[in-house]
């Protein structure tokens, strides 16, 4: 069906017309002729914002993983699915075909149900980027559990707090993991969040680093031998299409991190088709995204997305930095691979390292460039396209949010002219509309606001795991009848969408999304620590680094203030992770505040950016004296 391919401009938007006018028979056309079900749907879509409920594809059943495995092996039985790159370049990459996929993924699912997991139940998976990550995601769907994947970077309190939020029977790890030089105790790591973990009876461990660790008898079960002795075949459950996929934690700017529930049907239908379309991806393309599973991006761009189009997905389990910085440009060499999708923050890494490492390796087959995470900045943007791309390959900057579940303003590669900095056009189906702080819809061109999308879209996220409520509160309060993102965007001359960063307490460091409130909070545990205020201000590879204005409880503290700042960037690691670390600290004795004591975010991040020419009117402040204090101490 052409409607599943786009190959030129005129037909973006005659296809996104129609998209828009009939949605329903637009999306039905898609879902109807591109997958596999056990039973077609009785309704399109039902929806209604101020519920806020959608549901798509209604009626309808299905298993996604016979849509990314089981219907390919007729054709692609002996094609490479998973293509494995190790942490050392001297370890042989895995081909794992289609049908050792569908093997690997029944026998790890006929271990999960002999371990008494059921459809419904929660998994936790906290593995490093090694096959058997891919593998237990499919795994769990396979039989109808609920994957909950935990990015392998984050601390054990970070862990545990999102085993207990979504009540997880089992976790899935590993007993290390490799990254570049180093070698994380993963499983140490787990040890310690279910110290506070009362739901978890299981855990399975898989080797990676054979290093001798402690196994809980009863609760720890290696994951090798139960797979010899599974069976490889394991009938596929069948779900509803608003059955819930996974759950996948995203910070928010206040509270506990927000476990953002995918459904089946529209996700599958929405990430194969954004998939197909965003990366022009052609039958015997090698594809990669060099993202983490333990991301959205990961989810959606390496397991499921290309695995429901036949695709060959690579999957890297190292660092753009080991064993050199020439890492990517020689995977890509070696691999052939023809699209490749970052990060700004690995782009700029990389181009400040020298163009040797860029020239040294065949970067010929390289068709489509990808974005995503952050805005990518012009100097990124021309490096990459000029240095690797060699002026030839598009660049796709893809806006999107764990929350949408997939691309939402992108450029097609080769049939939208691209634009350094903008993801320049709405993705087909979606209606994206700029607020004024009124709550007015800003129409026409040339207007900058914030970003909201109109109408629903398949793979949107249907609640916040156990809080409706605030699911309803954060995306569907701010204005009436929207999706709220979070972003602010402008919208220029010819409908280009530029995103100009988050309008709310989120910042984004190095692609990742960090809350302030964890990270305050995480810091006022320290005893000296009587109050704190994170800032973002802009850093020339992470993007945005972390600013912190703490107060001390005891105004004569003498404690020296290097080790302080230390422990305080200690206690934010076992809190959260080492990517919340501080890059400042400045020690104030007092923060800006409202008259109703709420915090002026505003000018310390104005402060902590160097801009203090125009800090607005700060004489009704509560303390306003404080102001010229921390102007004259910044660091
Ligand atoms: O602010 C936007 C930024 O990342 C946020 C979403 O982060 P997360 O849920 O972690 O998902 C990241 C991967 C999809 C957005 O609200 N963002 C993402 N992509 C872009 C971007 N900002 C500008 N340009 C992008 N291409």
């Amino acid at each position: 069906m052409s409607n599943y391919h786009i190959k030129h401009l005129e037909e973006y938007y005659q296809v996104y017309r129609k998209s828009v006018r009939e949605p329903e028979n637009f999306w039905e056309e898609v879902a109807e002729e591109h997958f596999m079900w056990q039973r077609k749907w009785d309704n399109v879509l039902s929806w209604d914002f101020t519920k806020p409920e959608v549901k798509w594809f209604e009626g309808a059943q299905l298993n996604i993983t016979e849509n990314c495995i089981d219907r390919h092996l007729a054709t692609r039985g002996d094609k490479t699915a998973i293509l494995f790159e190790p942490n050392d370049p001297k370890e042989a990459a895995e081909h794992i075909t289609y049908k050792q996929l569908y093997e690997r993924v029944n026998q790890f699912a006929n271990v999960l149900k002999e371990q008494g997991i059921k459809k419904g139940d929660r998994v936790c998976i906290y593995l490093p980027m090694i096959p058997e990550l891919a593998i237990s995601v499919l795994a769990c769907a396979r039989i109808g559990a609920i994957h909950s994947v935990v990015f392998a970077g984050f601390s054990s309190t970070a862990l545990s707090t999102r085993i207990n939020d979504s009540d997880c029977k089992m976790v899935i790890t590993s007993d290390g993991s490799y990254r570049g030089a180093k070698t994380i105790d993963l499983k140490g790591i787990v040890d310690e969040a279910l110290n506070d973990c009362t739901c978890v009876e299981t855990v399975l461990v898989a080797k990676r680093i054979n290093s001798d660790i402690n196994m809980k008898s009863g609760r720890d079960k290696w994951l090798q031998p139960l797979l010899d002795h599974a069976s490889s075949d394991c009938e596929a459950e069948l779900m509803d299409a608003e059955d819930p996929l996974f759950i996948l934690y995203t910070s928010g700017s206040t509270g506990q991190p927000k476990g953002m529930v995918h459904t089946t049907a529209g996700y599958m239908v929405y990430t194969a088709y954004t998939f197909k379309n965003a990366f022009q991806y052609k039958e015997n393309d090698v594809y990669w995204c060099t993202a983490d599973i333990g991301w959205i991006t990961g989810h959606s761009y390496i397991v499921y997305g290309p695995l429901a189009n036949g695709a060959t997905t690579v999957m890297f389990e190292g660092v753009p930095s080991y064993p050199d910085f020439g890492r990517f440009w020689e995977i890509v060499e070696k691999h052939k691979v023809n699209q490749f999708y970052t990060a700004p923050t690995a782009i700029r890494a990389l181009a400040k390292q020298g163009l040797e490492l860029v020239e040294k390796y065949d970067l010929s087959t390289l068709k489509v460039l990808g974005s995503v995470g952050e805005p990518i900045n012009e100097e990124a943007w021309h490096w990459y396209n000029d240095n690797v791309g060699k002026k030839k390959s598009p660049i796709v900057d893809t806006w999107w949010q764990t929350e949408t579940g997939g691309v939402m303003i992108t450029p097609i590669p080769f049939v939208t002219p691209t634009k350094p900095t903008y993801a320049t056009l709405p993705f087909i189906g979606i209606q994206p509309a700029l607020m004024d702080e009124n709550g007015k819809e800003l129409k026409g061109n040339q207007v900058d606001g914030r970003l909201c999308v109109k109408f629903p879209w398949p793979s949107m996220a249907r609640t916040i795991w156990g809080n409706h409520q605030r699911y309803k509160d954060t995306y569907f309060s701010a204005y009436e009848n929207m999706y709220f993102t979070g972003d602010g965007a402008l919208r220029d001359e010819v409908g280009y969408y530029r995103i100009t960063g988050r309008v709310d307490d989120v910042i984004i460091v190095s692609g990742h999304n960090l809350g302030t409130a964890p990270i305050e909070d995480a810091i006022n545990e320290h005893p000296a620590v009587a109050e704190s205020a994170i800032v973002g201000f802009p850093h020339d590879v992470k993007g945005n680094a972390l600013y912190g204005y703490v107060i001390l409880k005891d105004v004569g503290e003498t404690r020296d203030h290097a080790n302080l700042r230390n422990e305080i960037n200690q206690i934010i690691t076992e809190h959260i992770g080492p990517i919340a670390k501080l890059d400042k600290i400045q020690f104030t004795q007092g923060l800006p505040k409202t008259r109703s004591g709420k915090i002026m975010r505003r000018i310390l991040r104005k402060i902590a950016q160097g801009d203090t020419s125009n800090l607005g009117d700060t004489s009704t402040l509560l303390n306003p004296e404080v102001v010229q204090d921390i102007m004259d101490n910044v660091l």
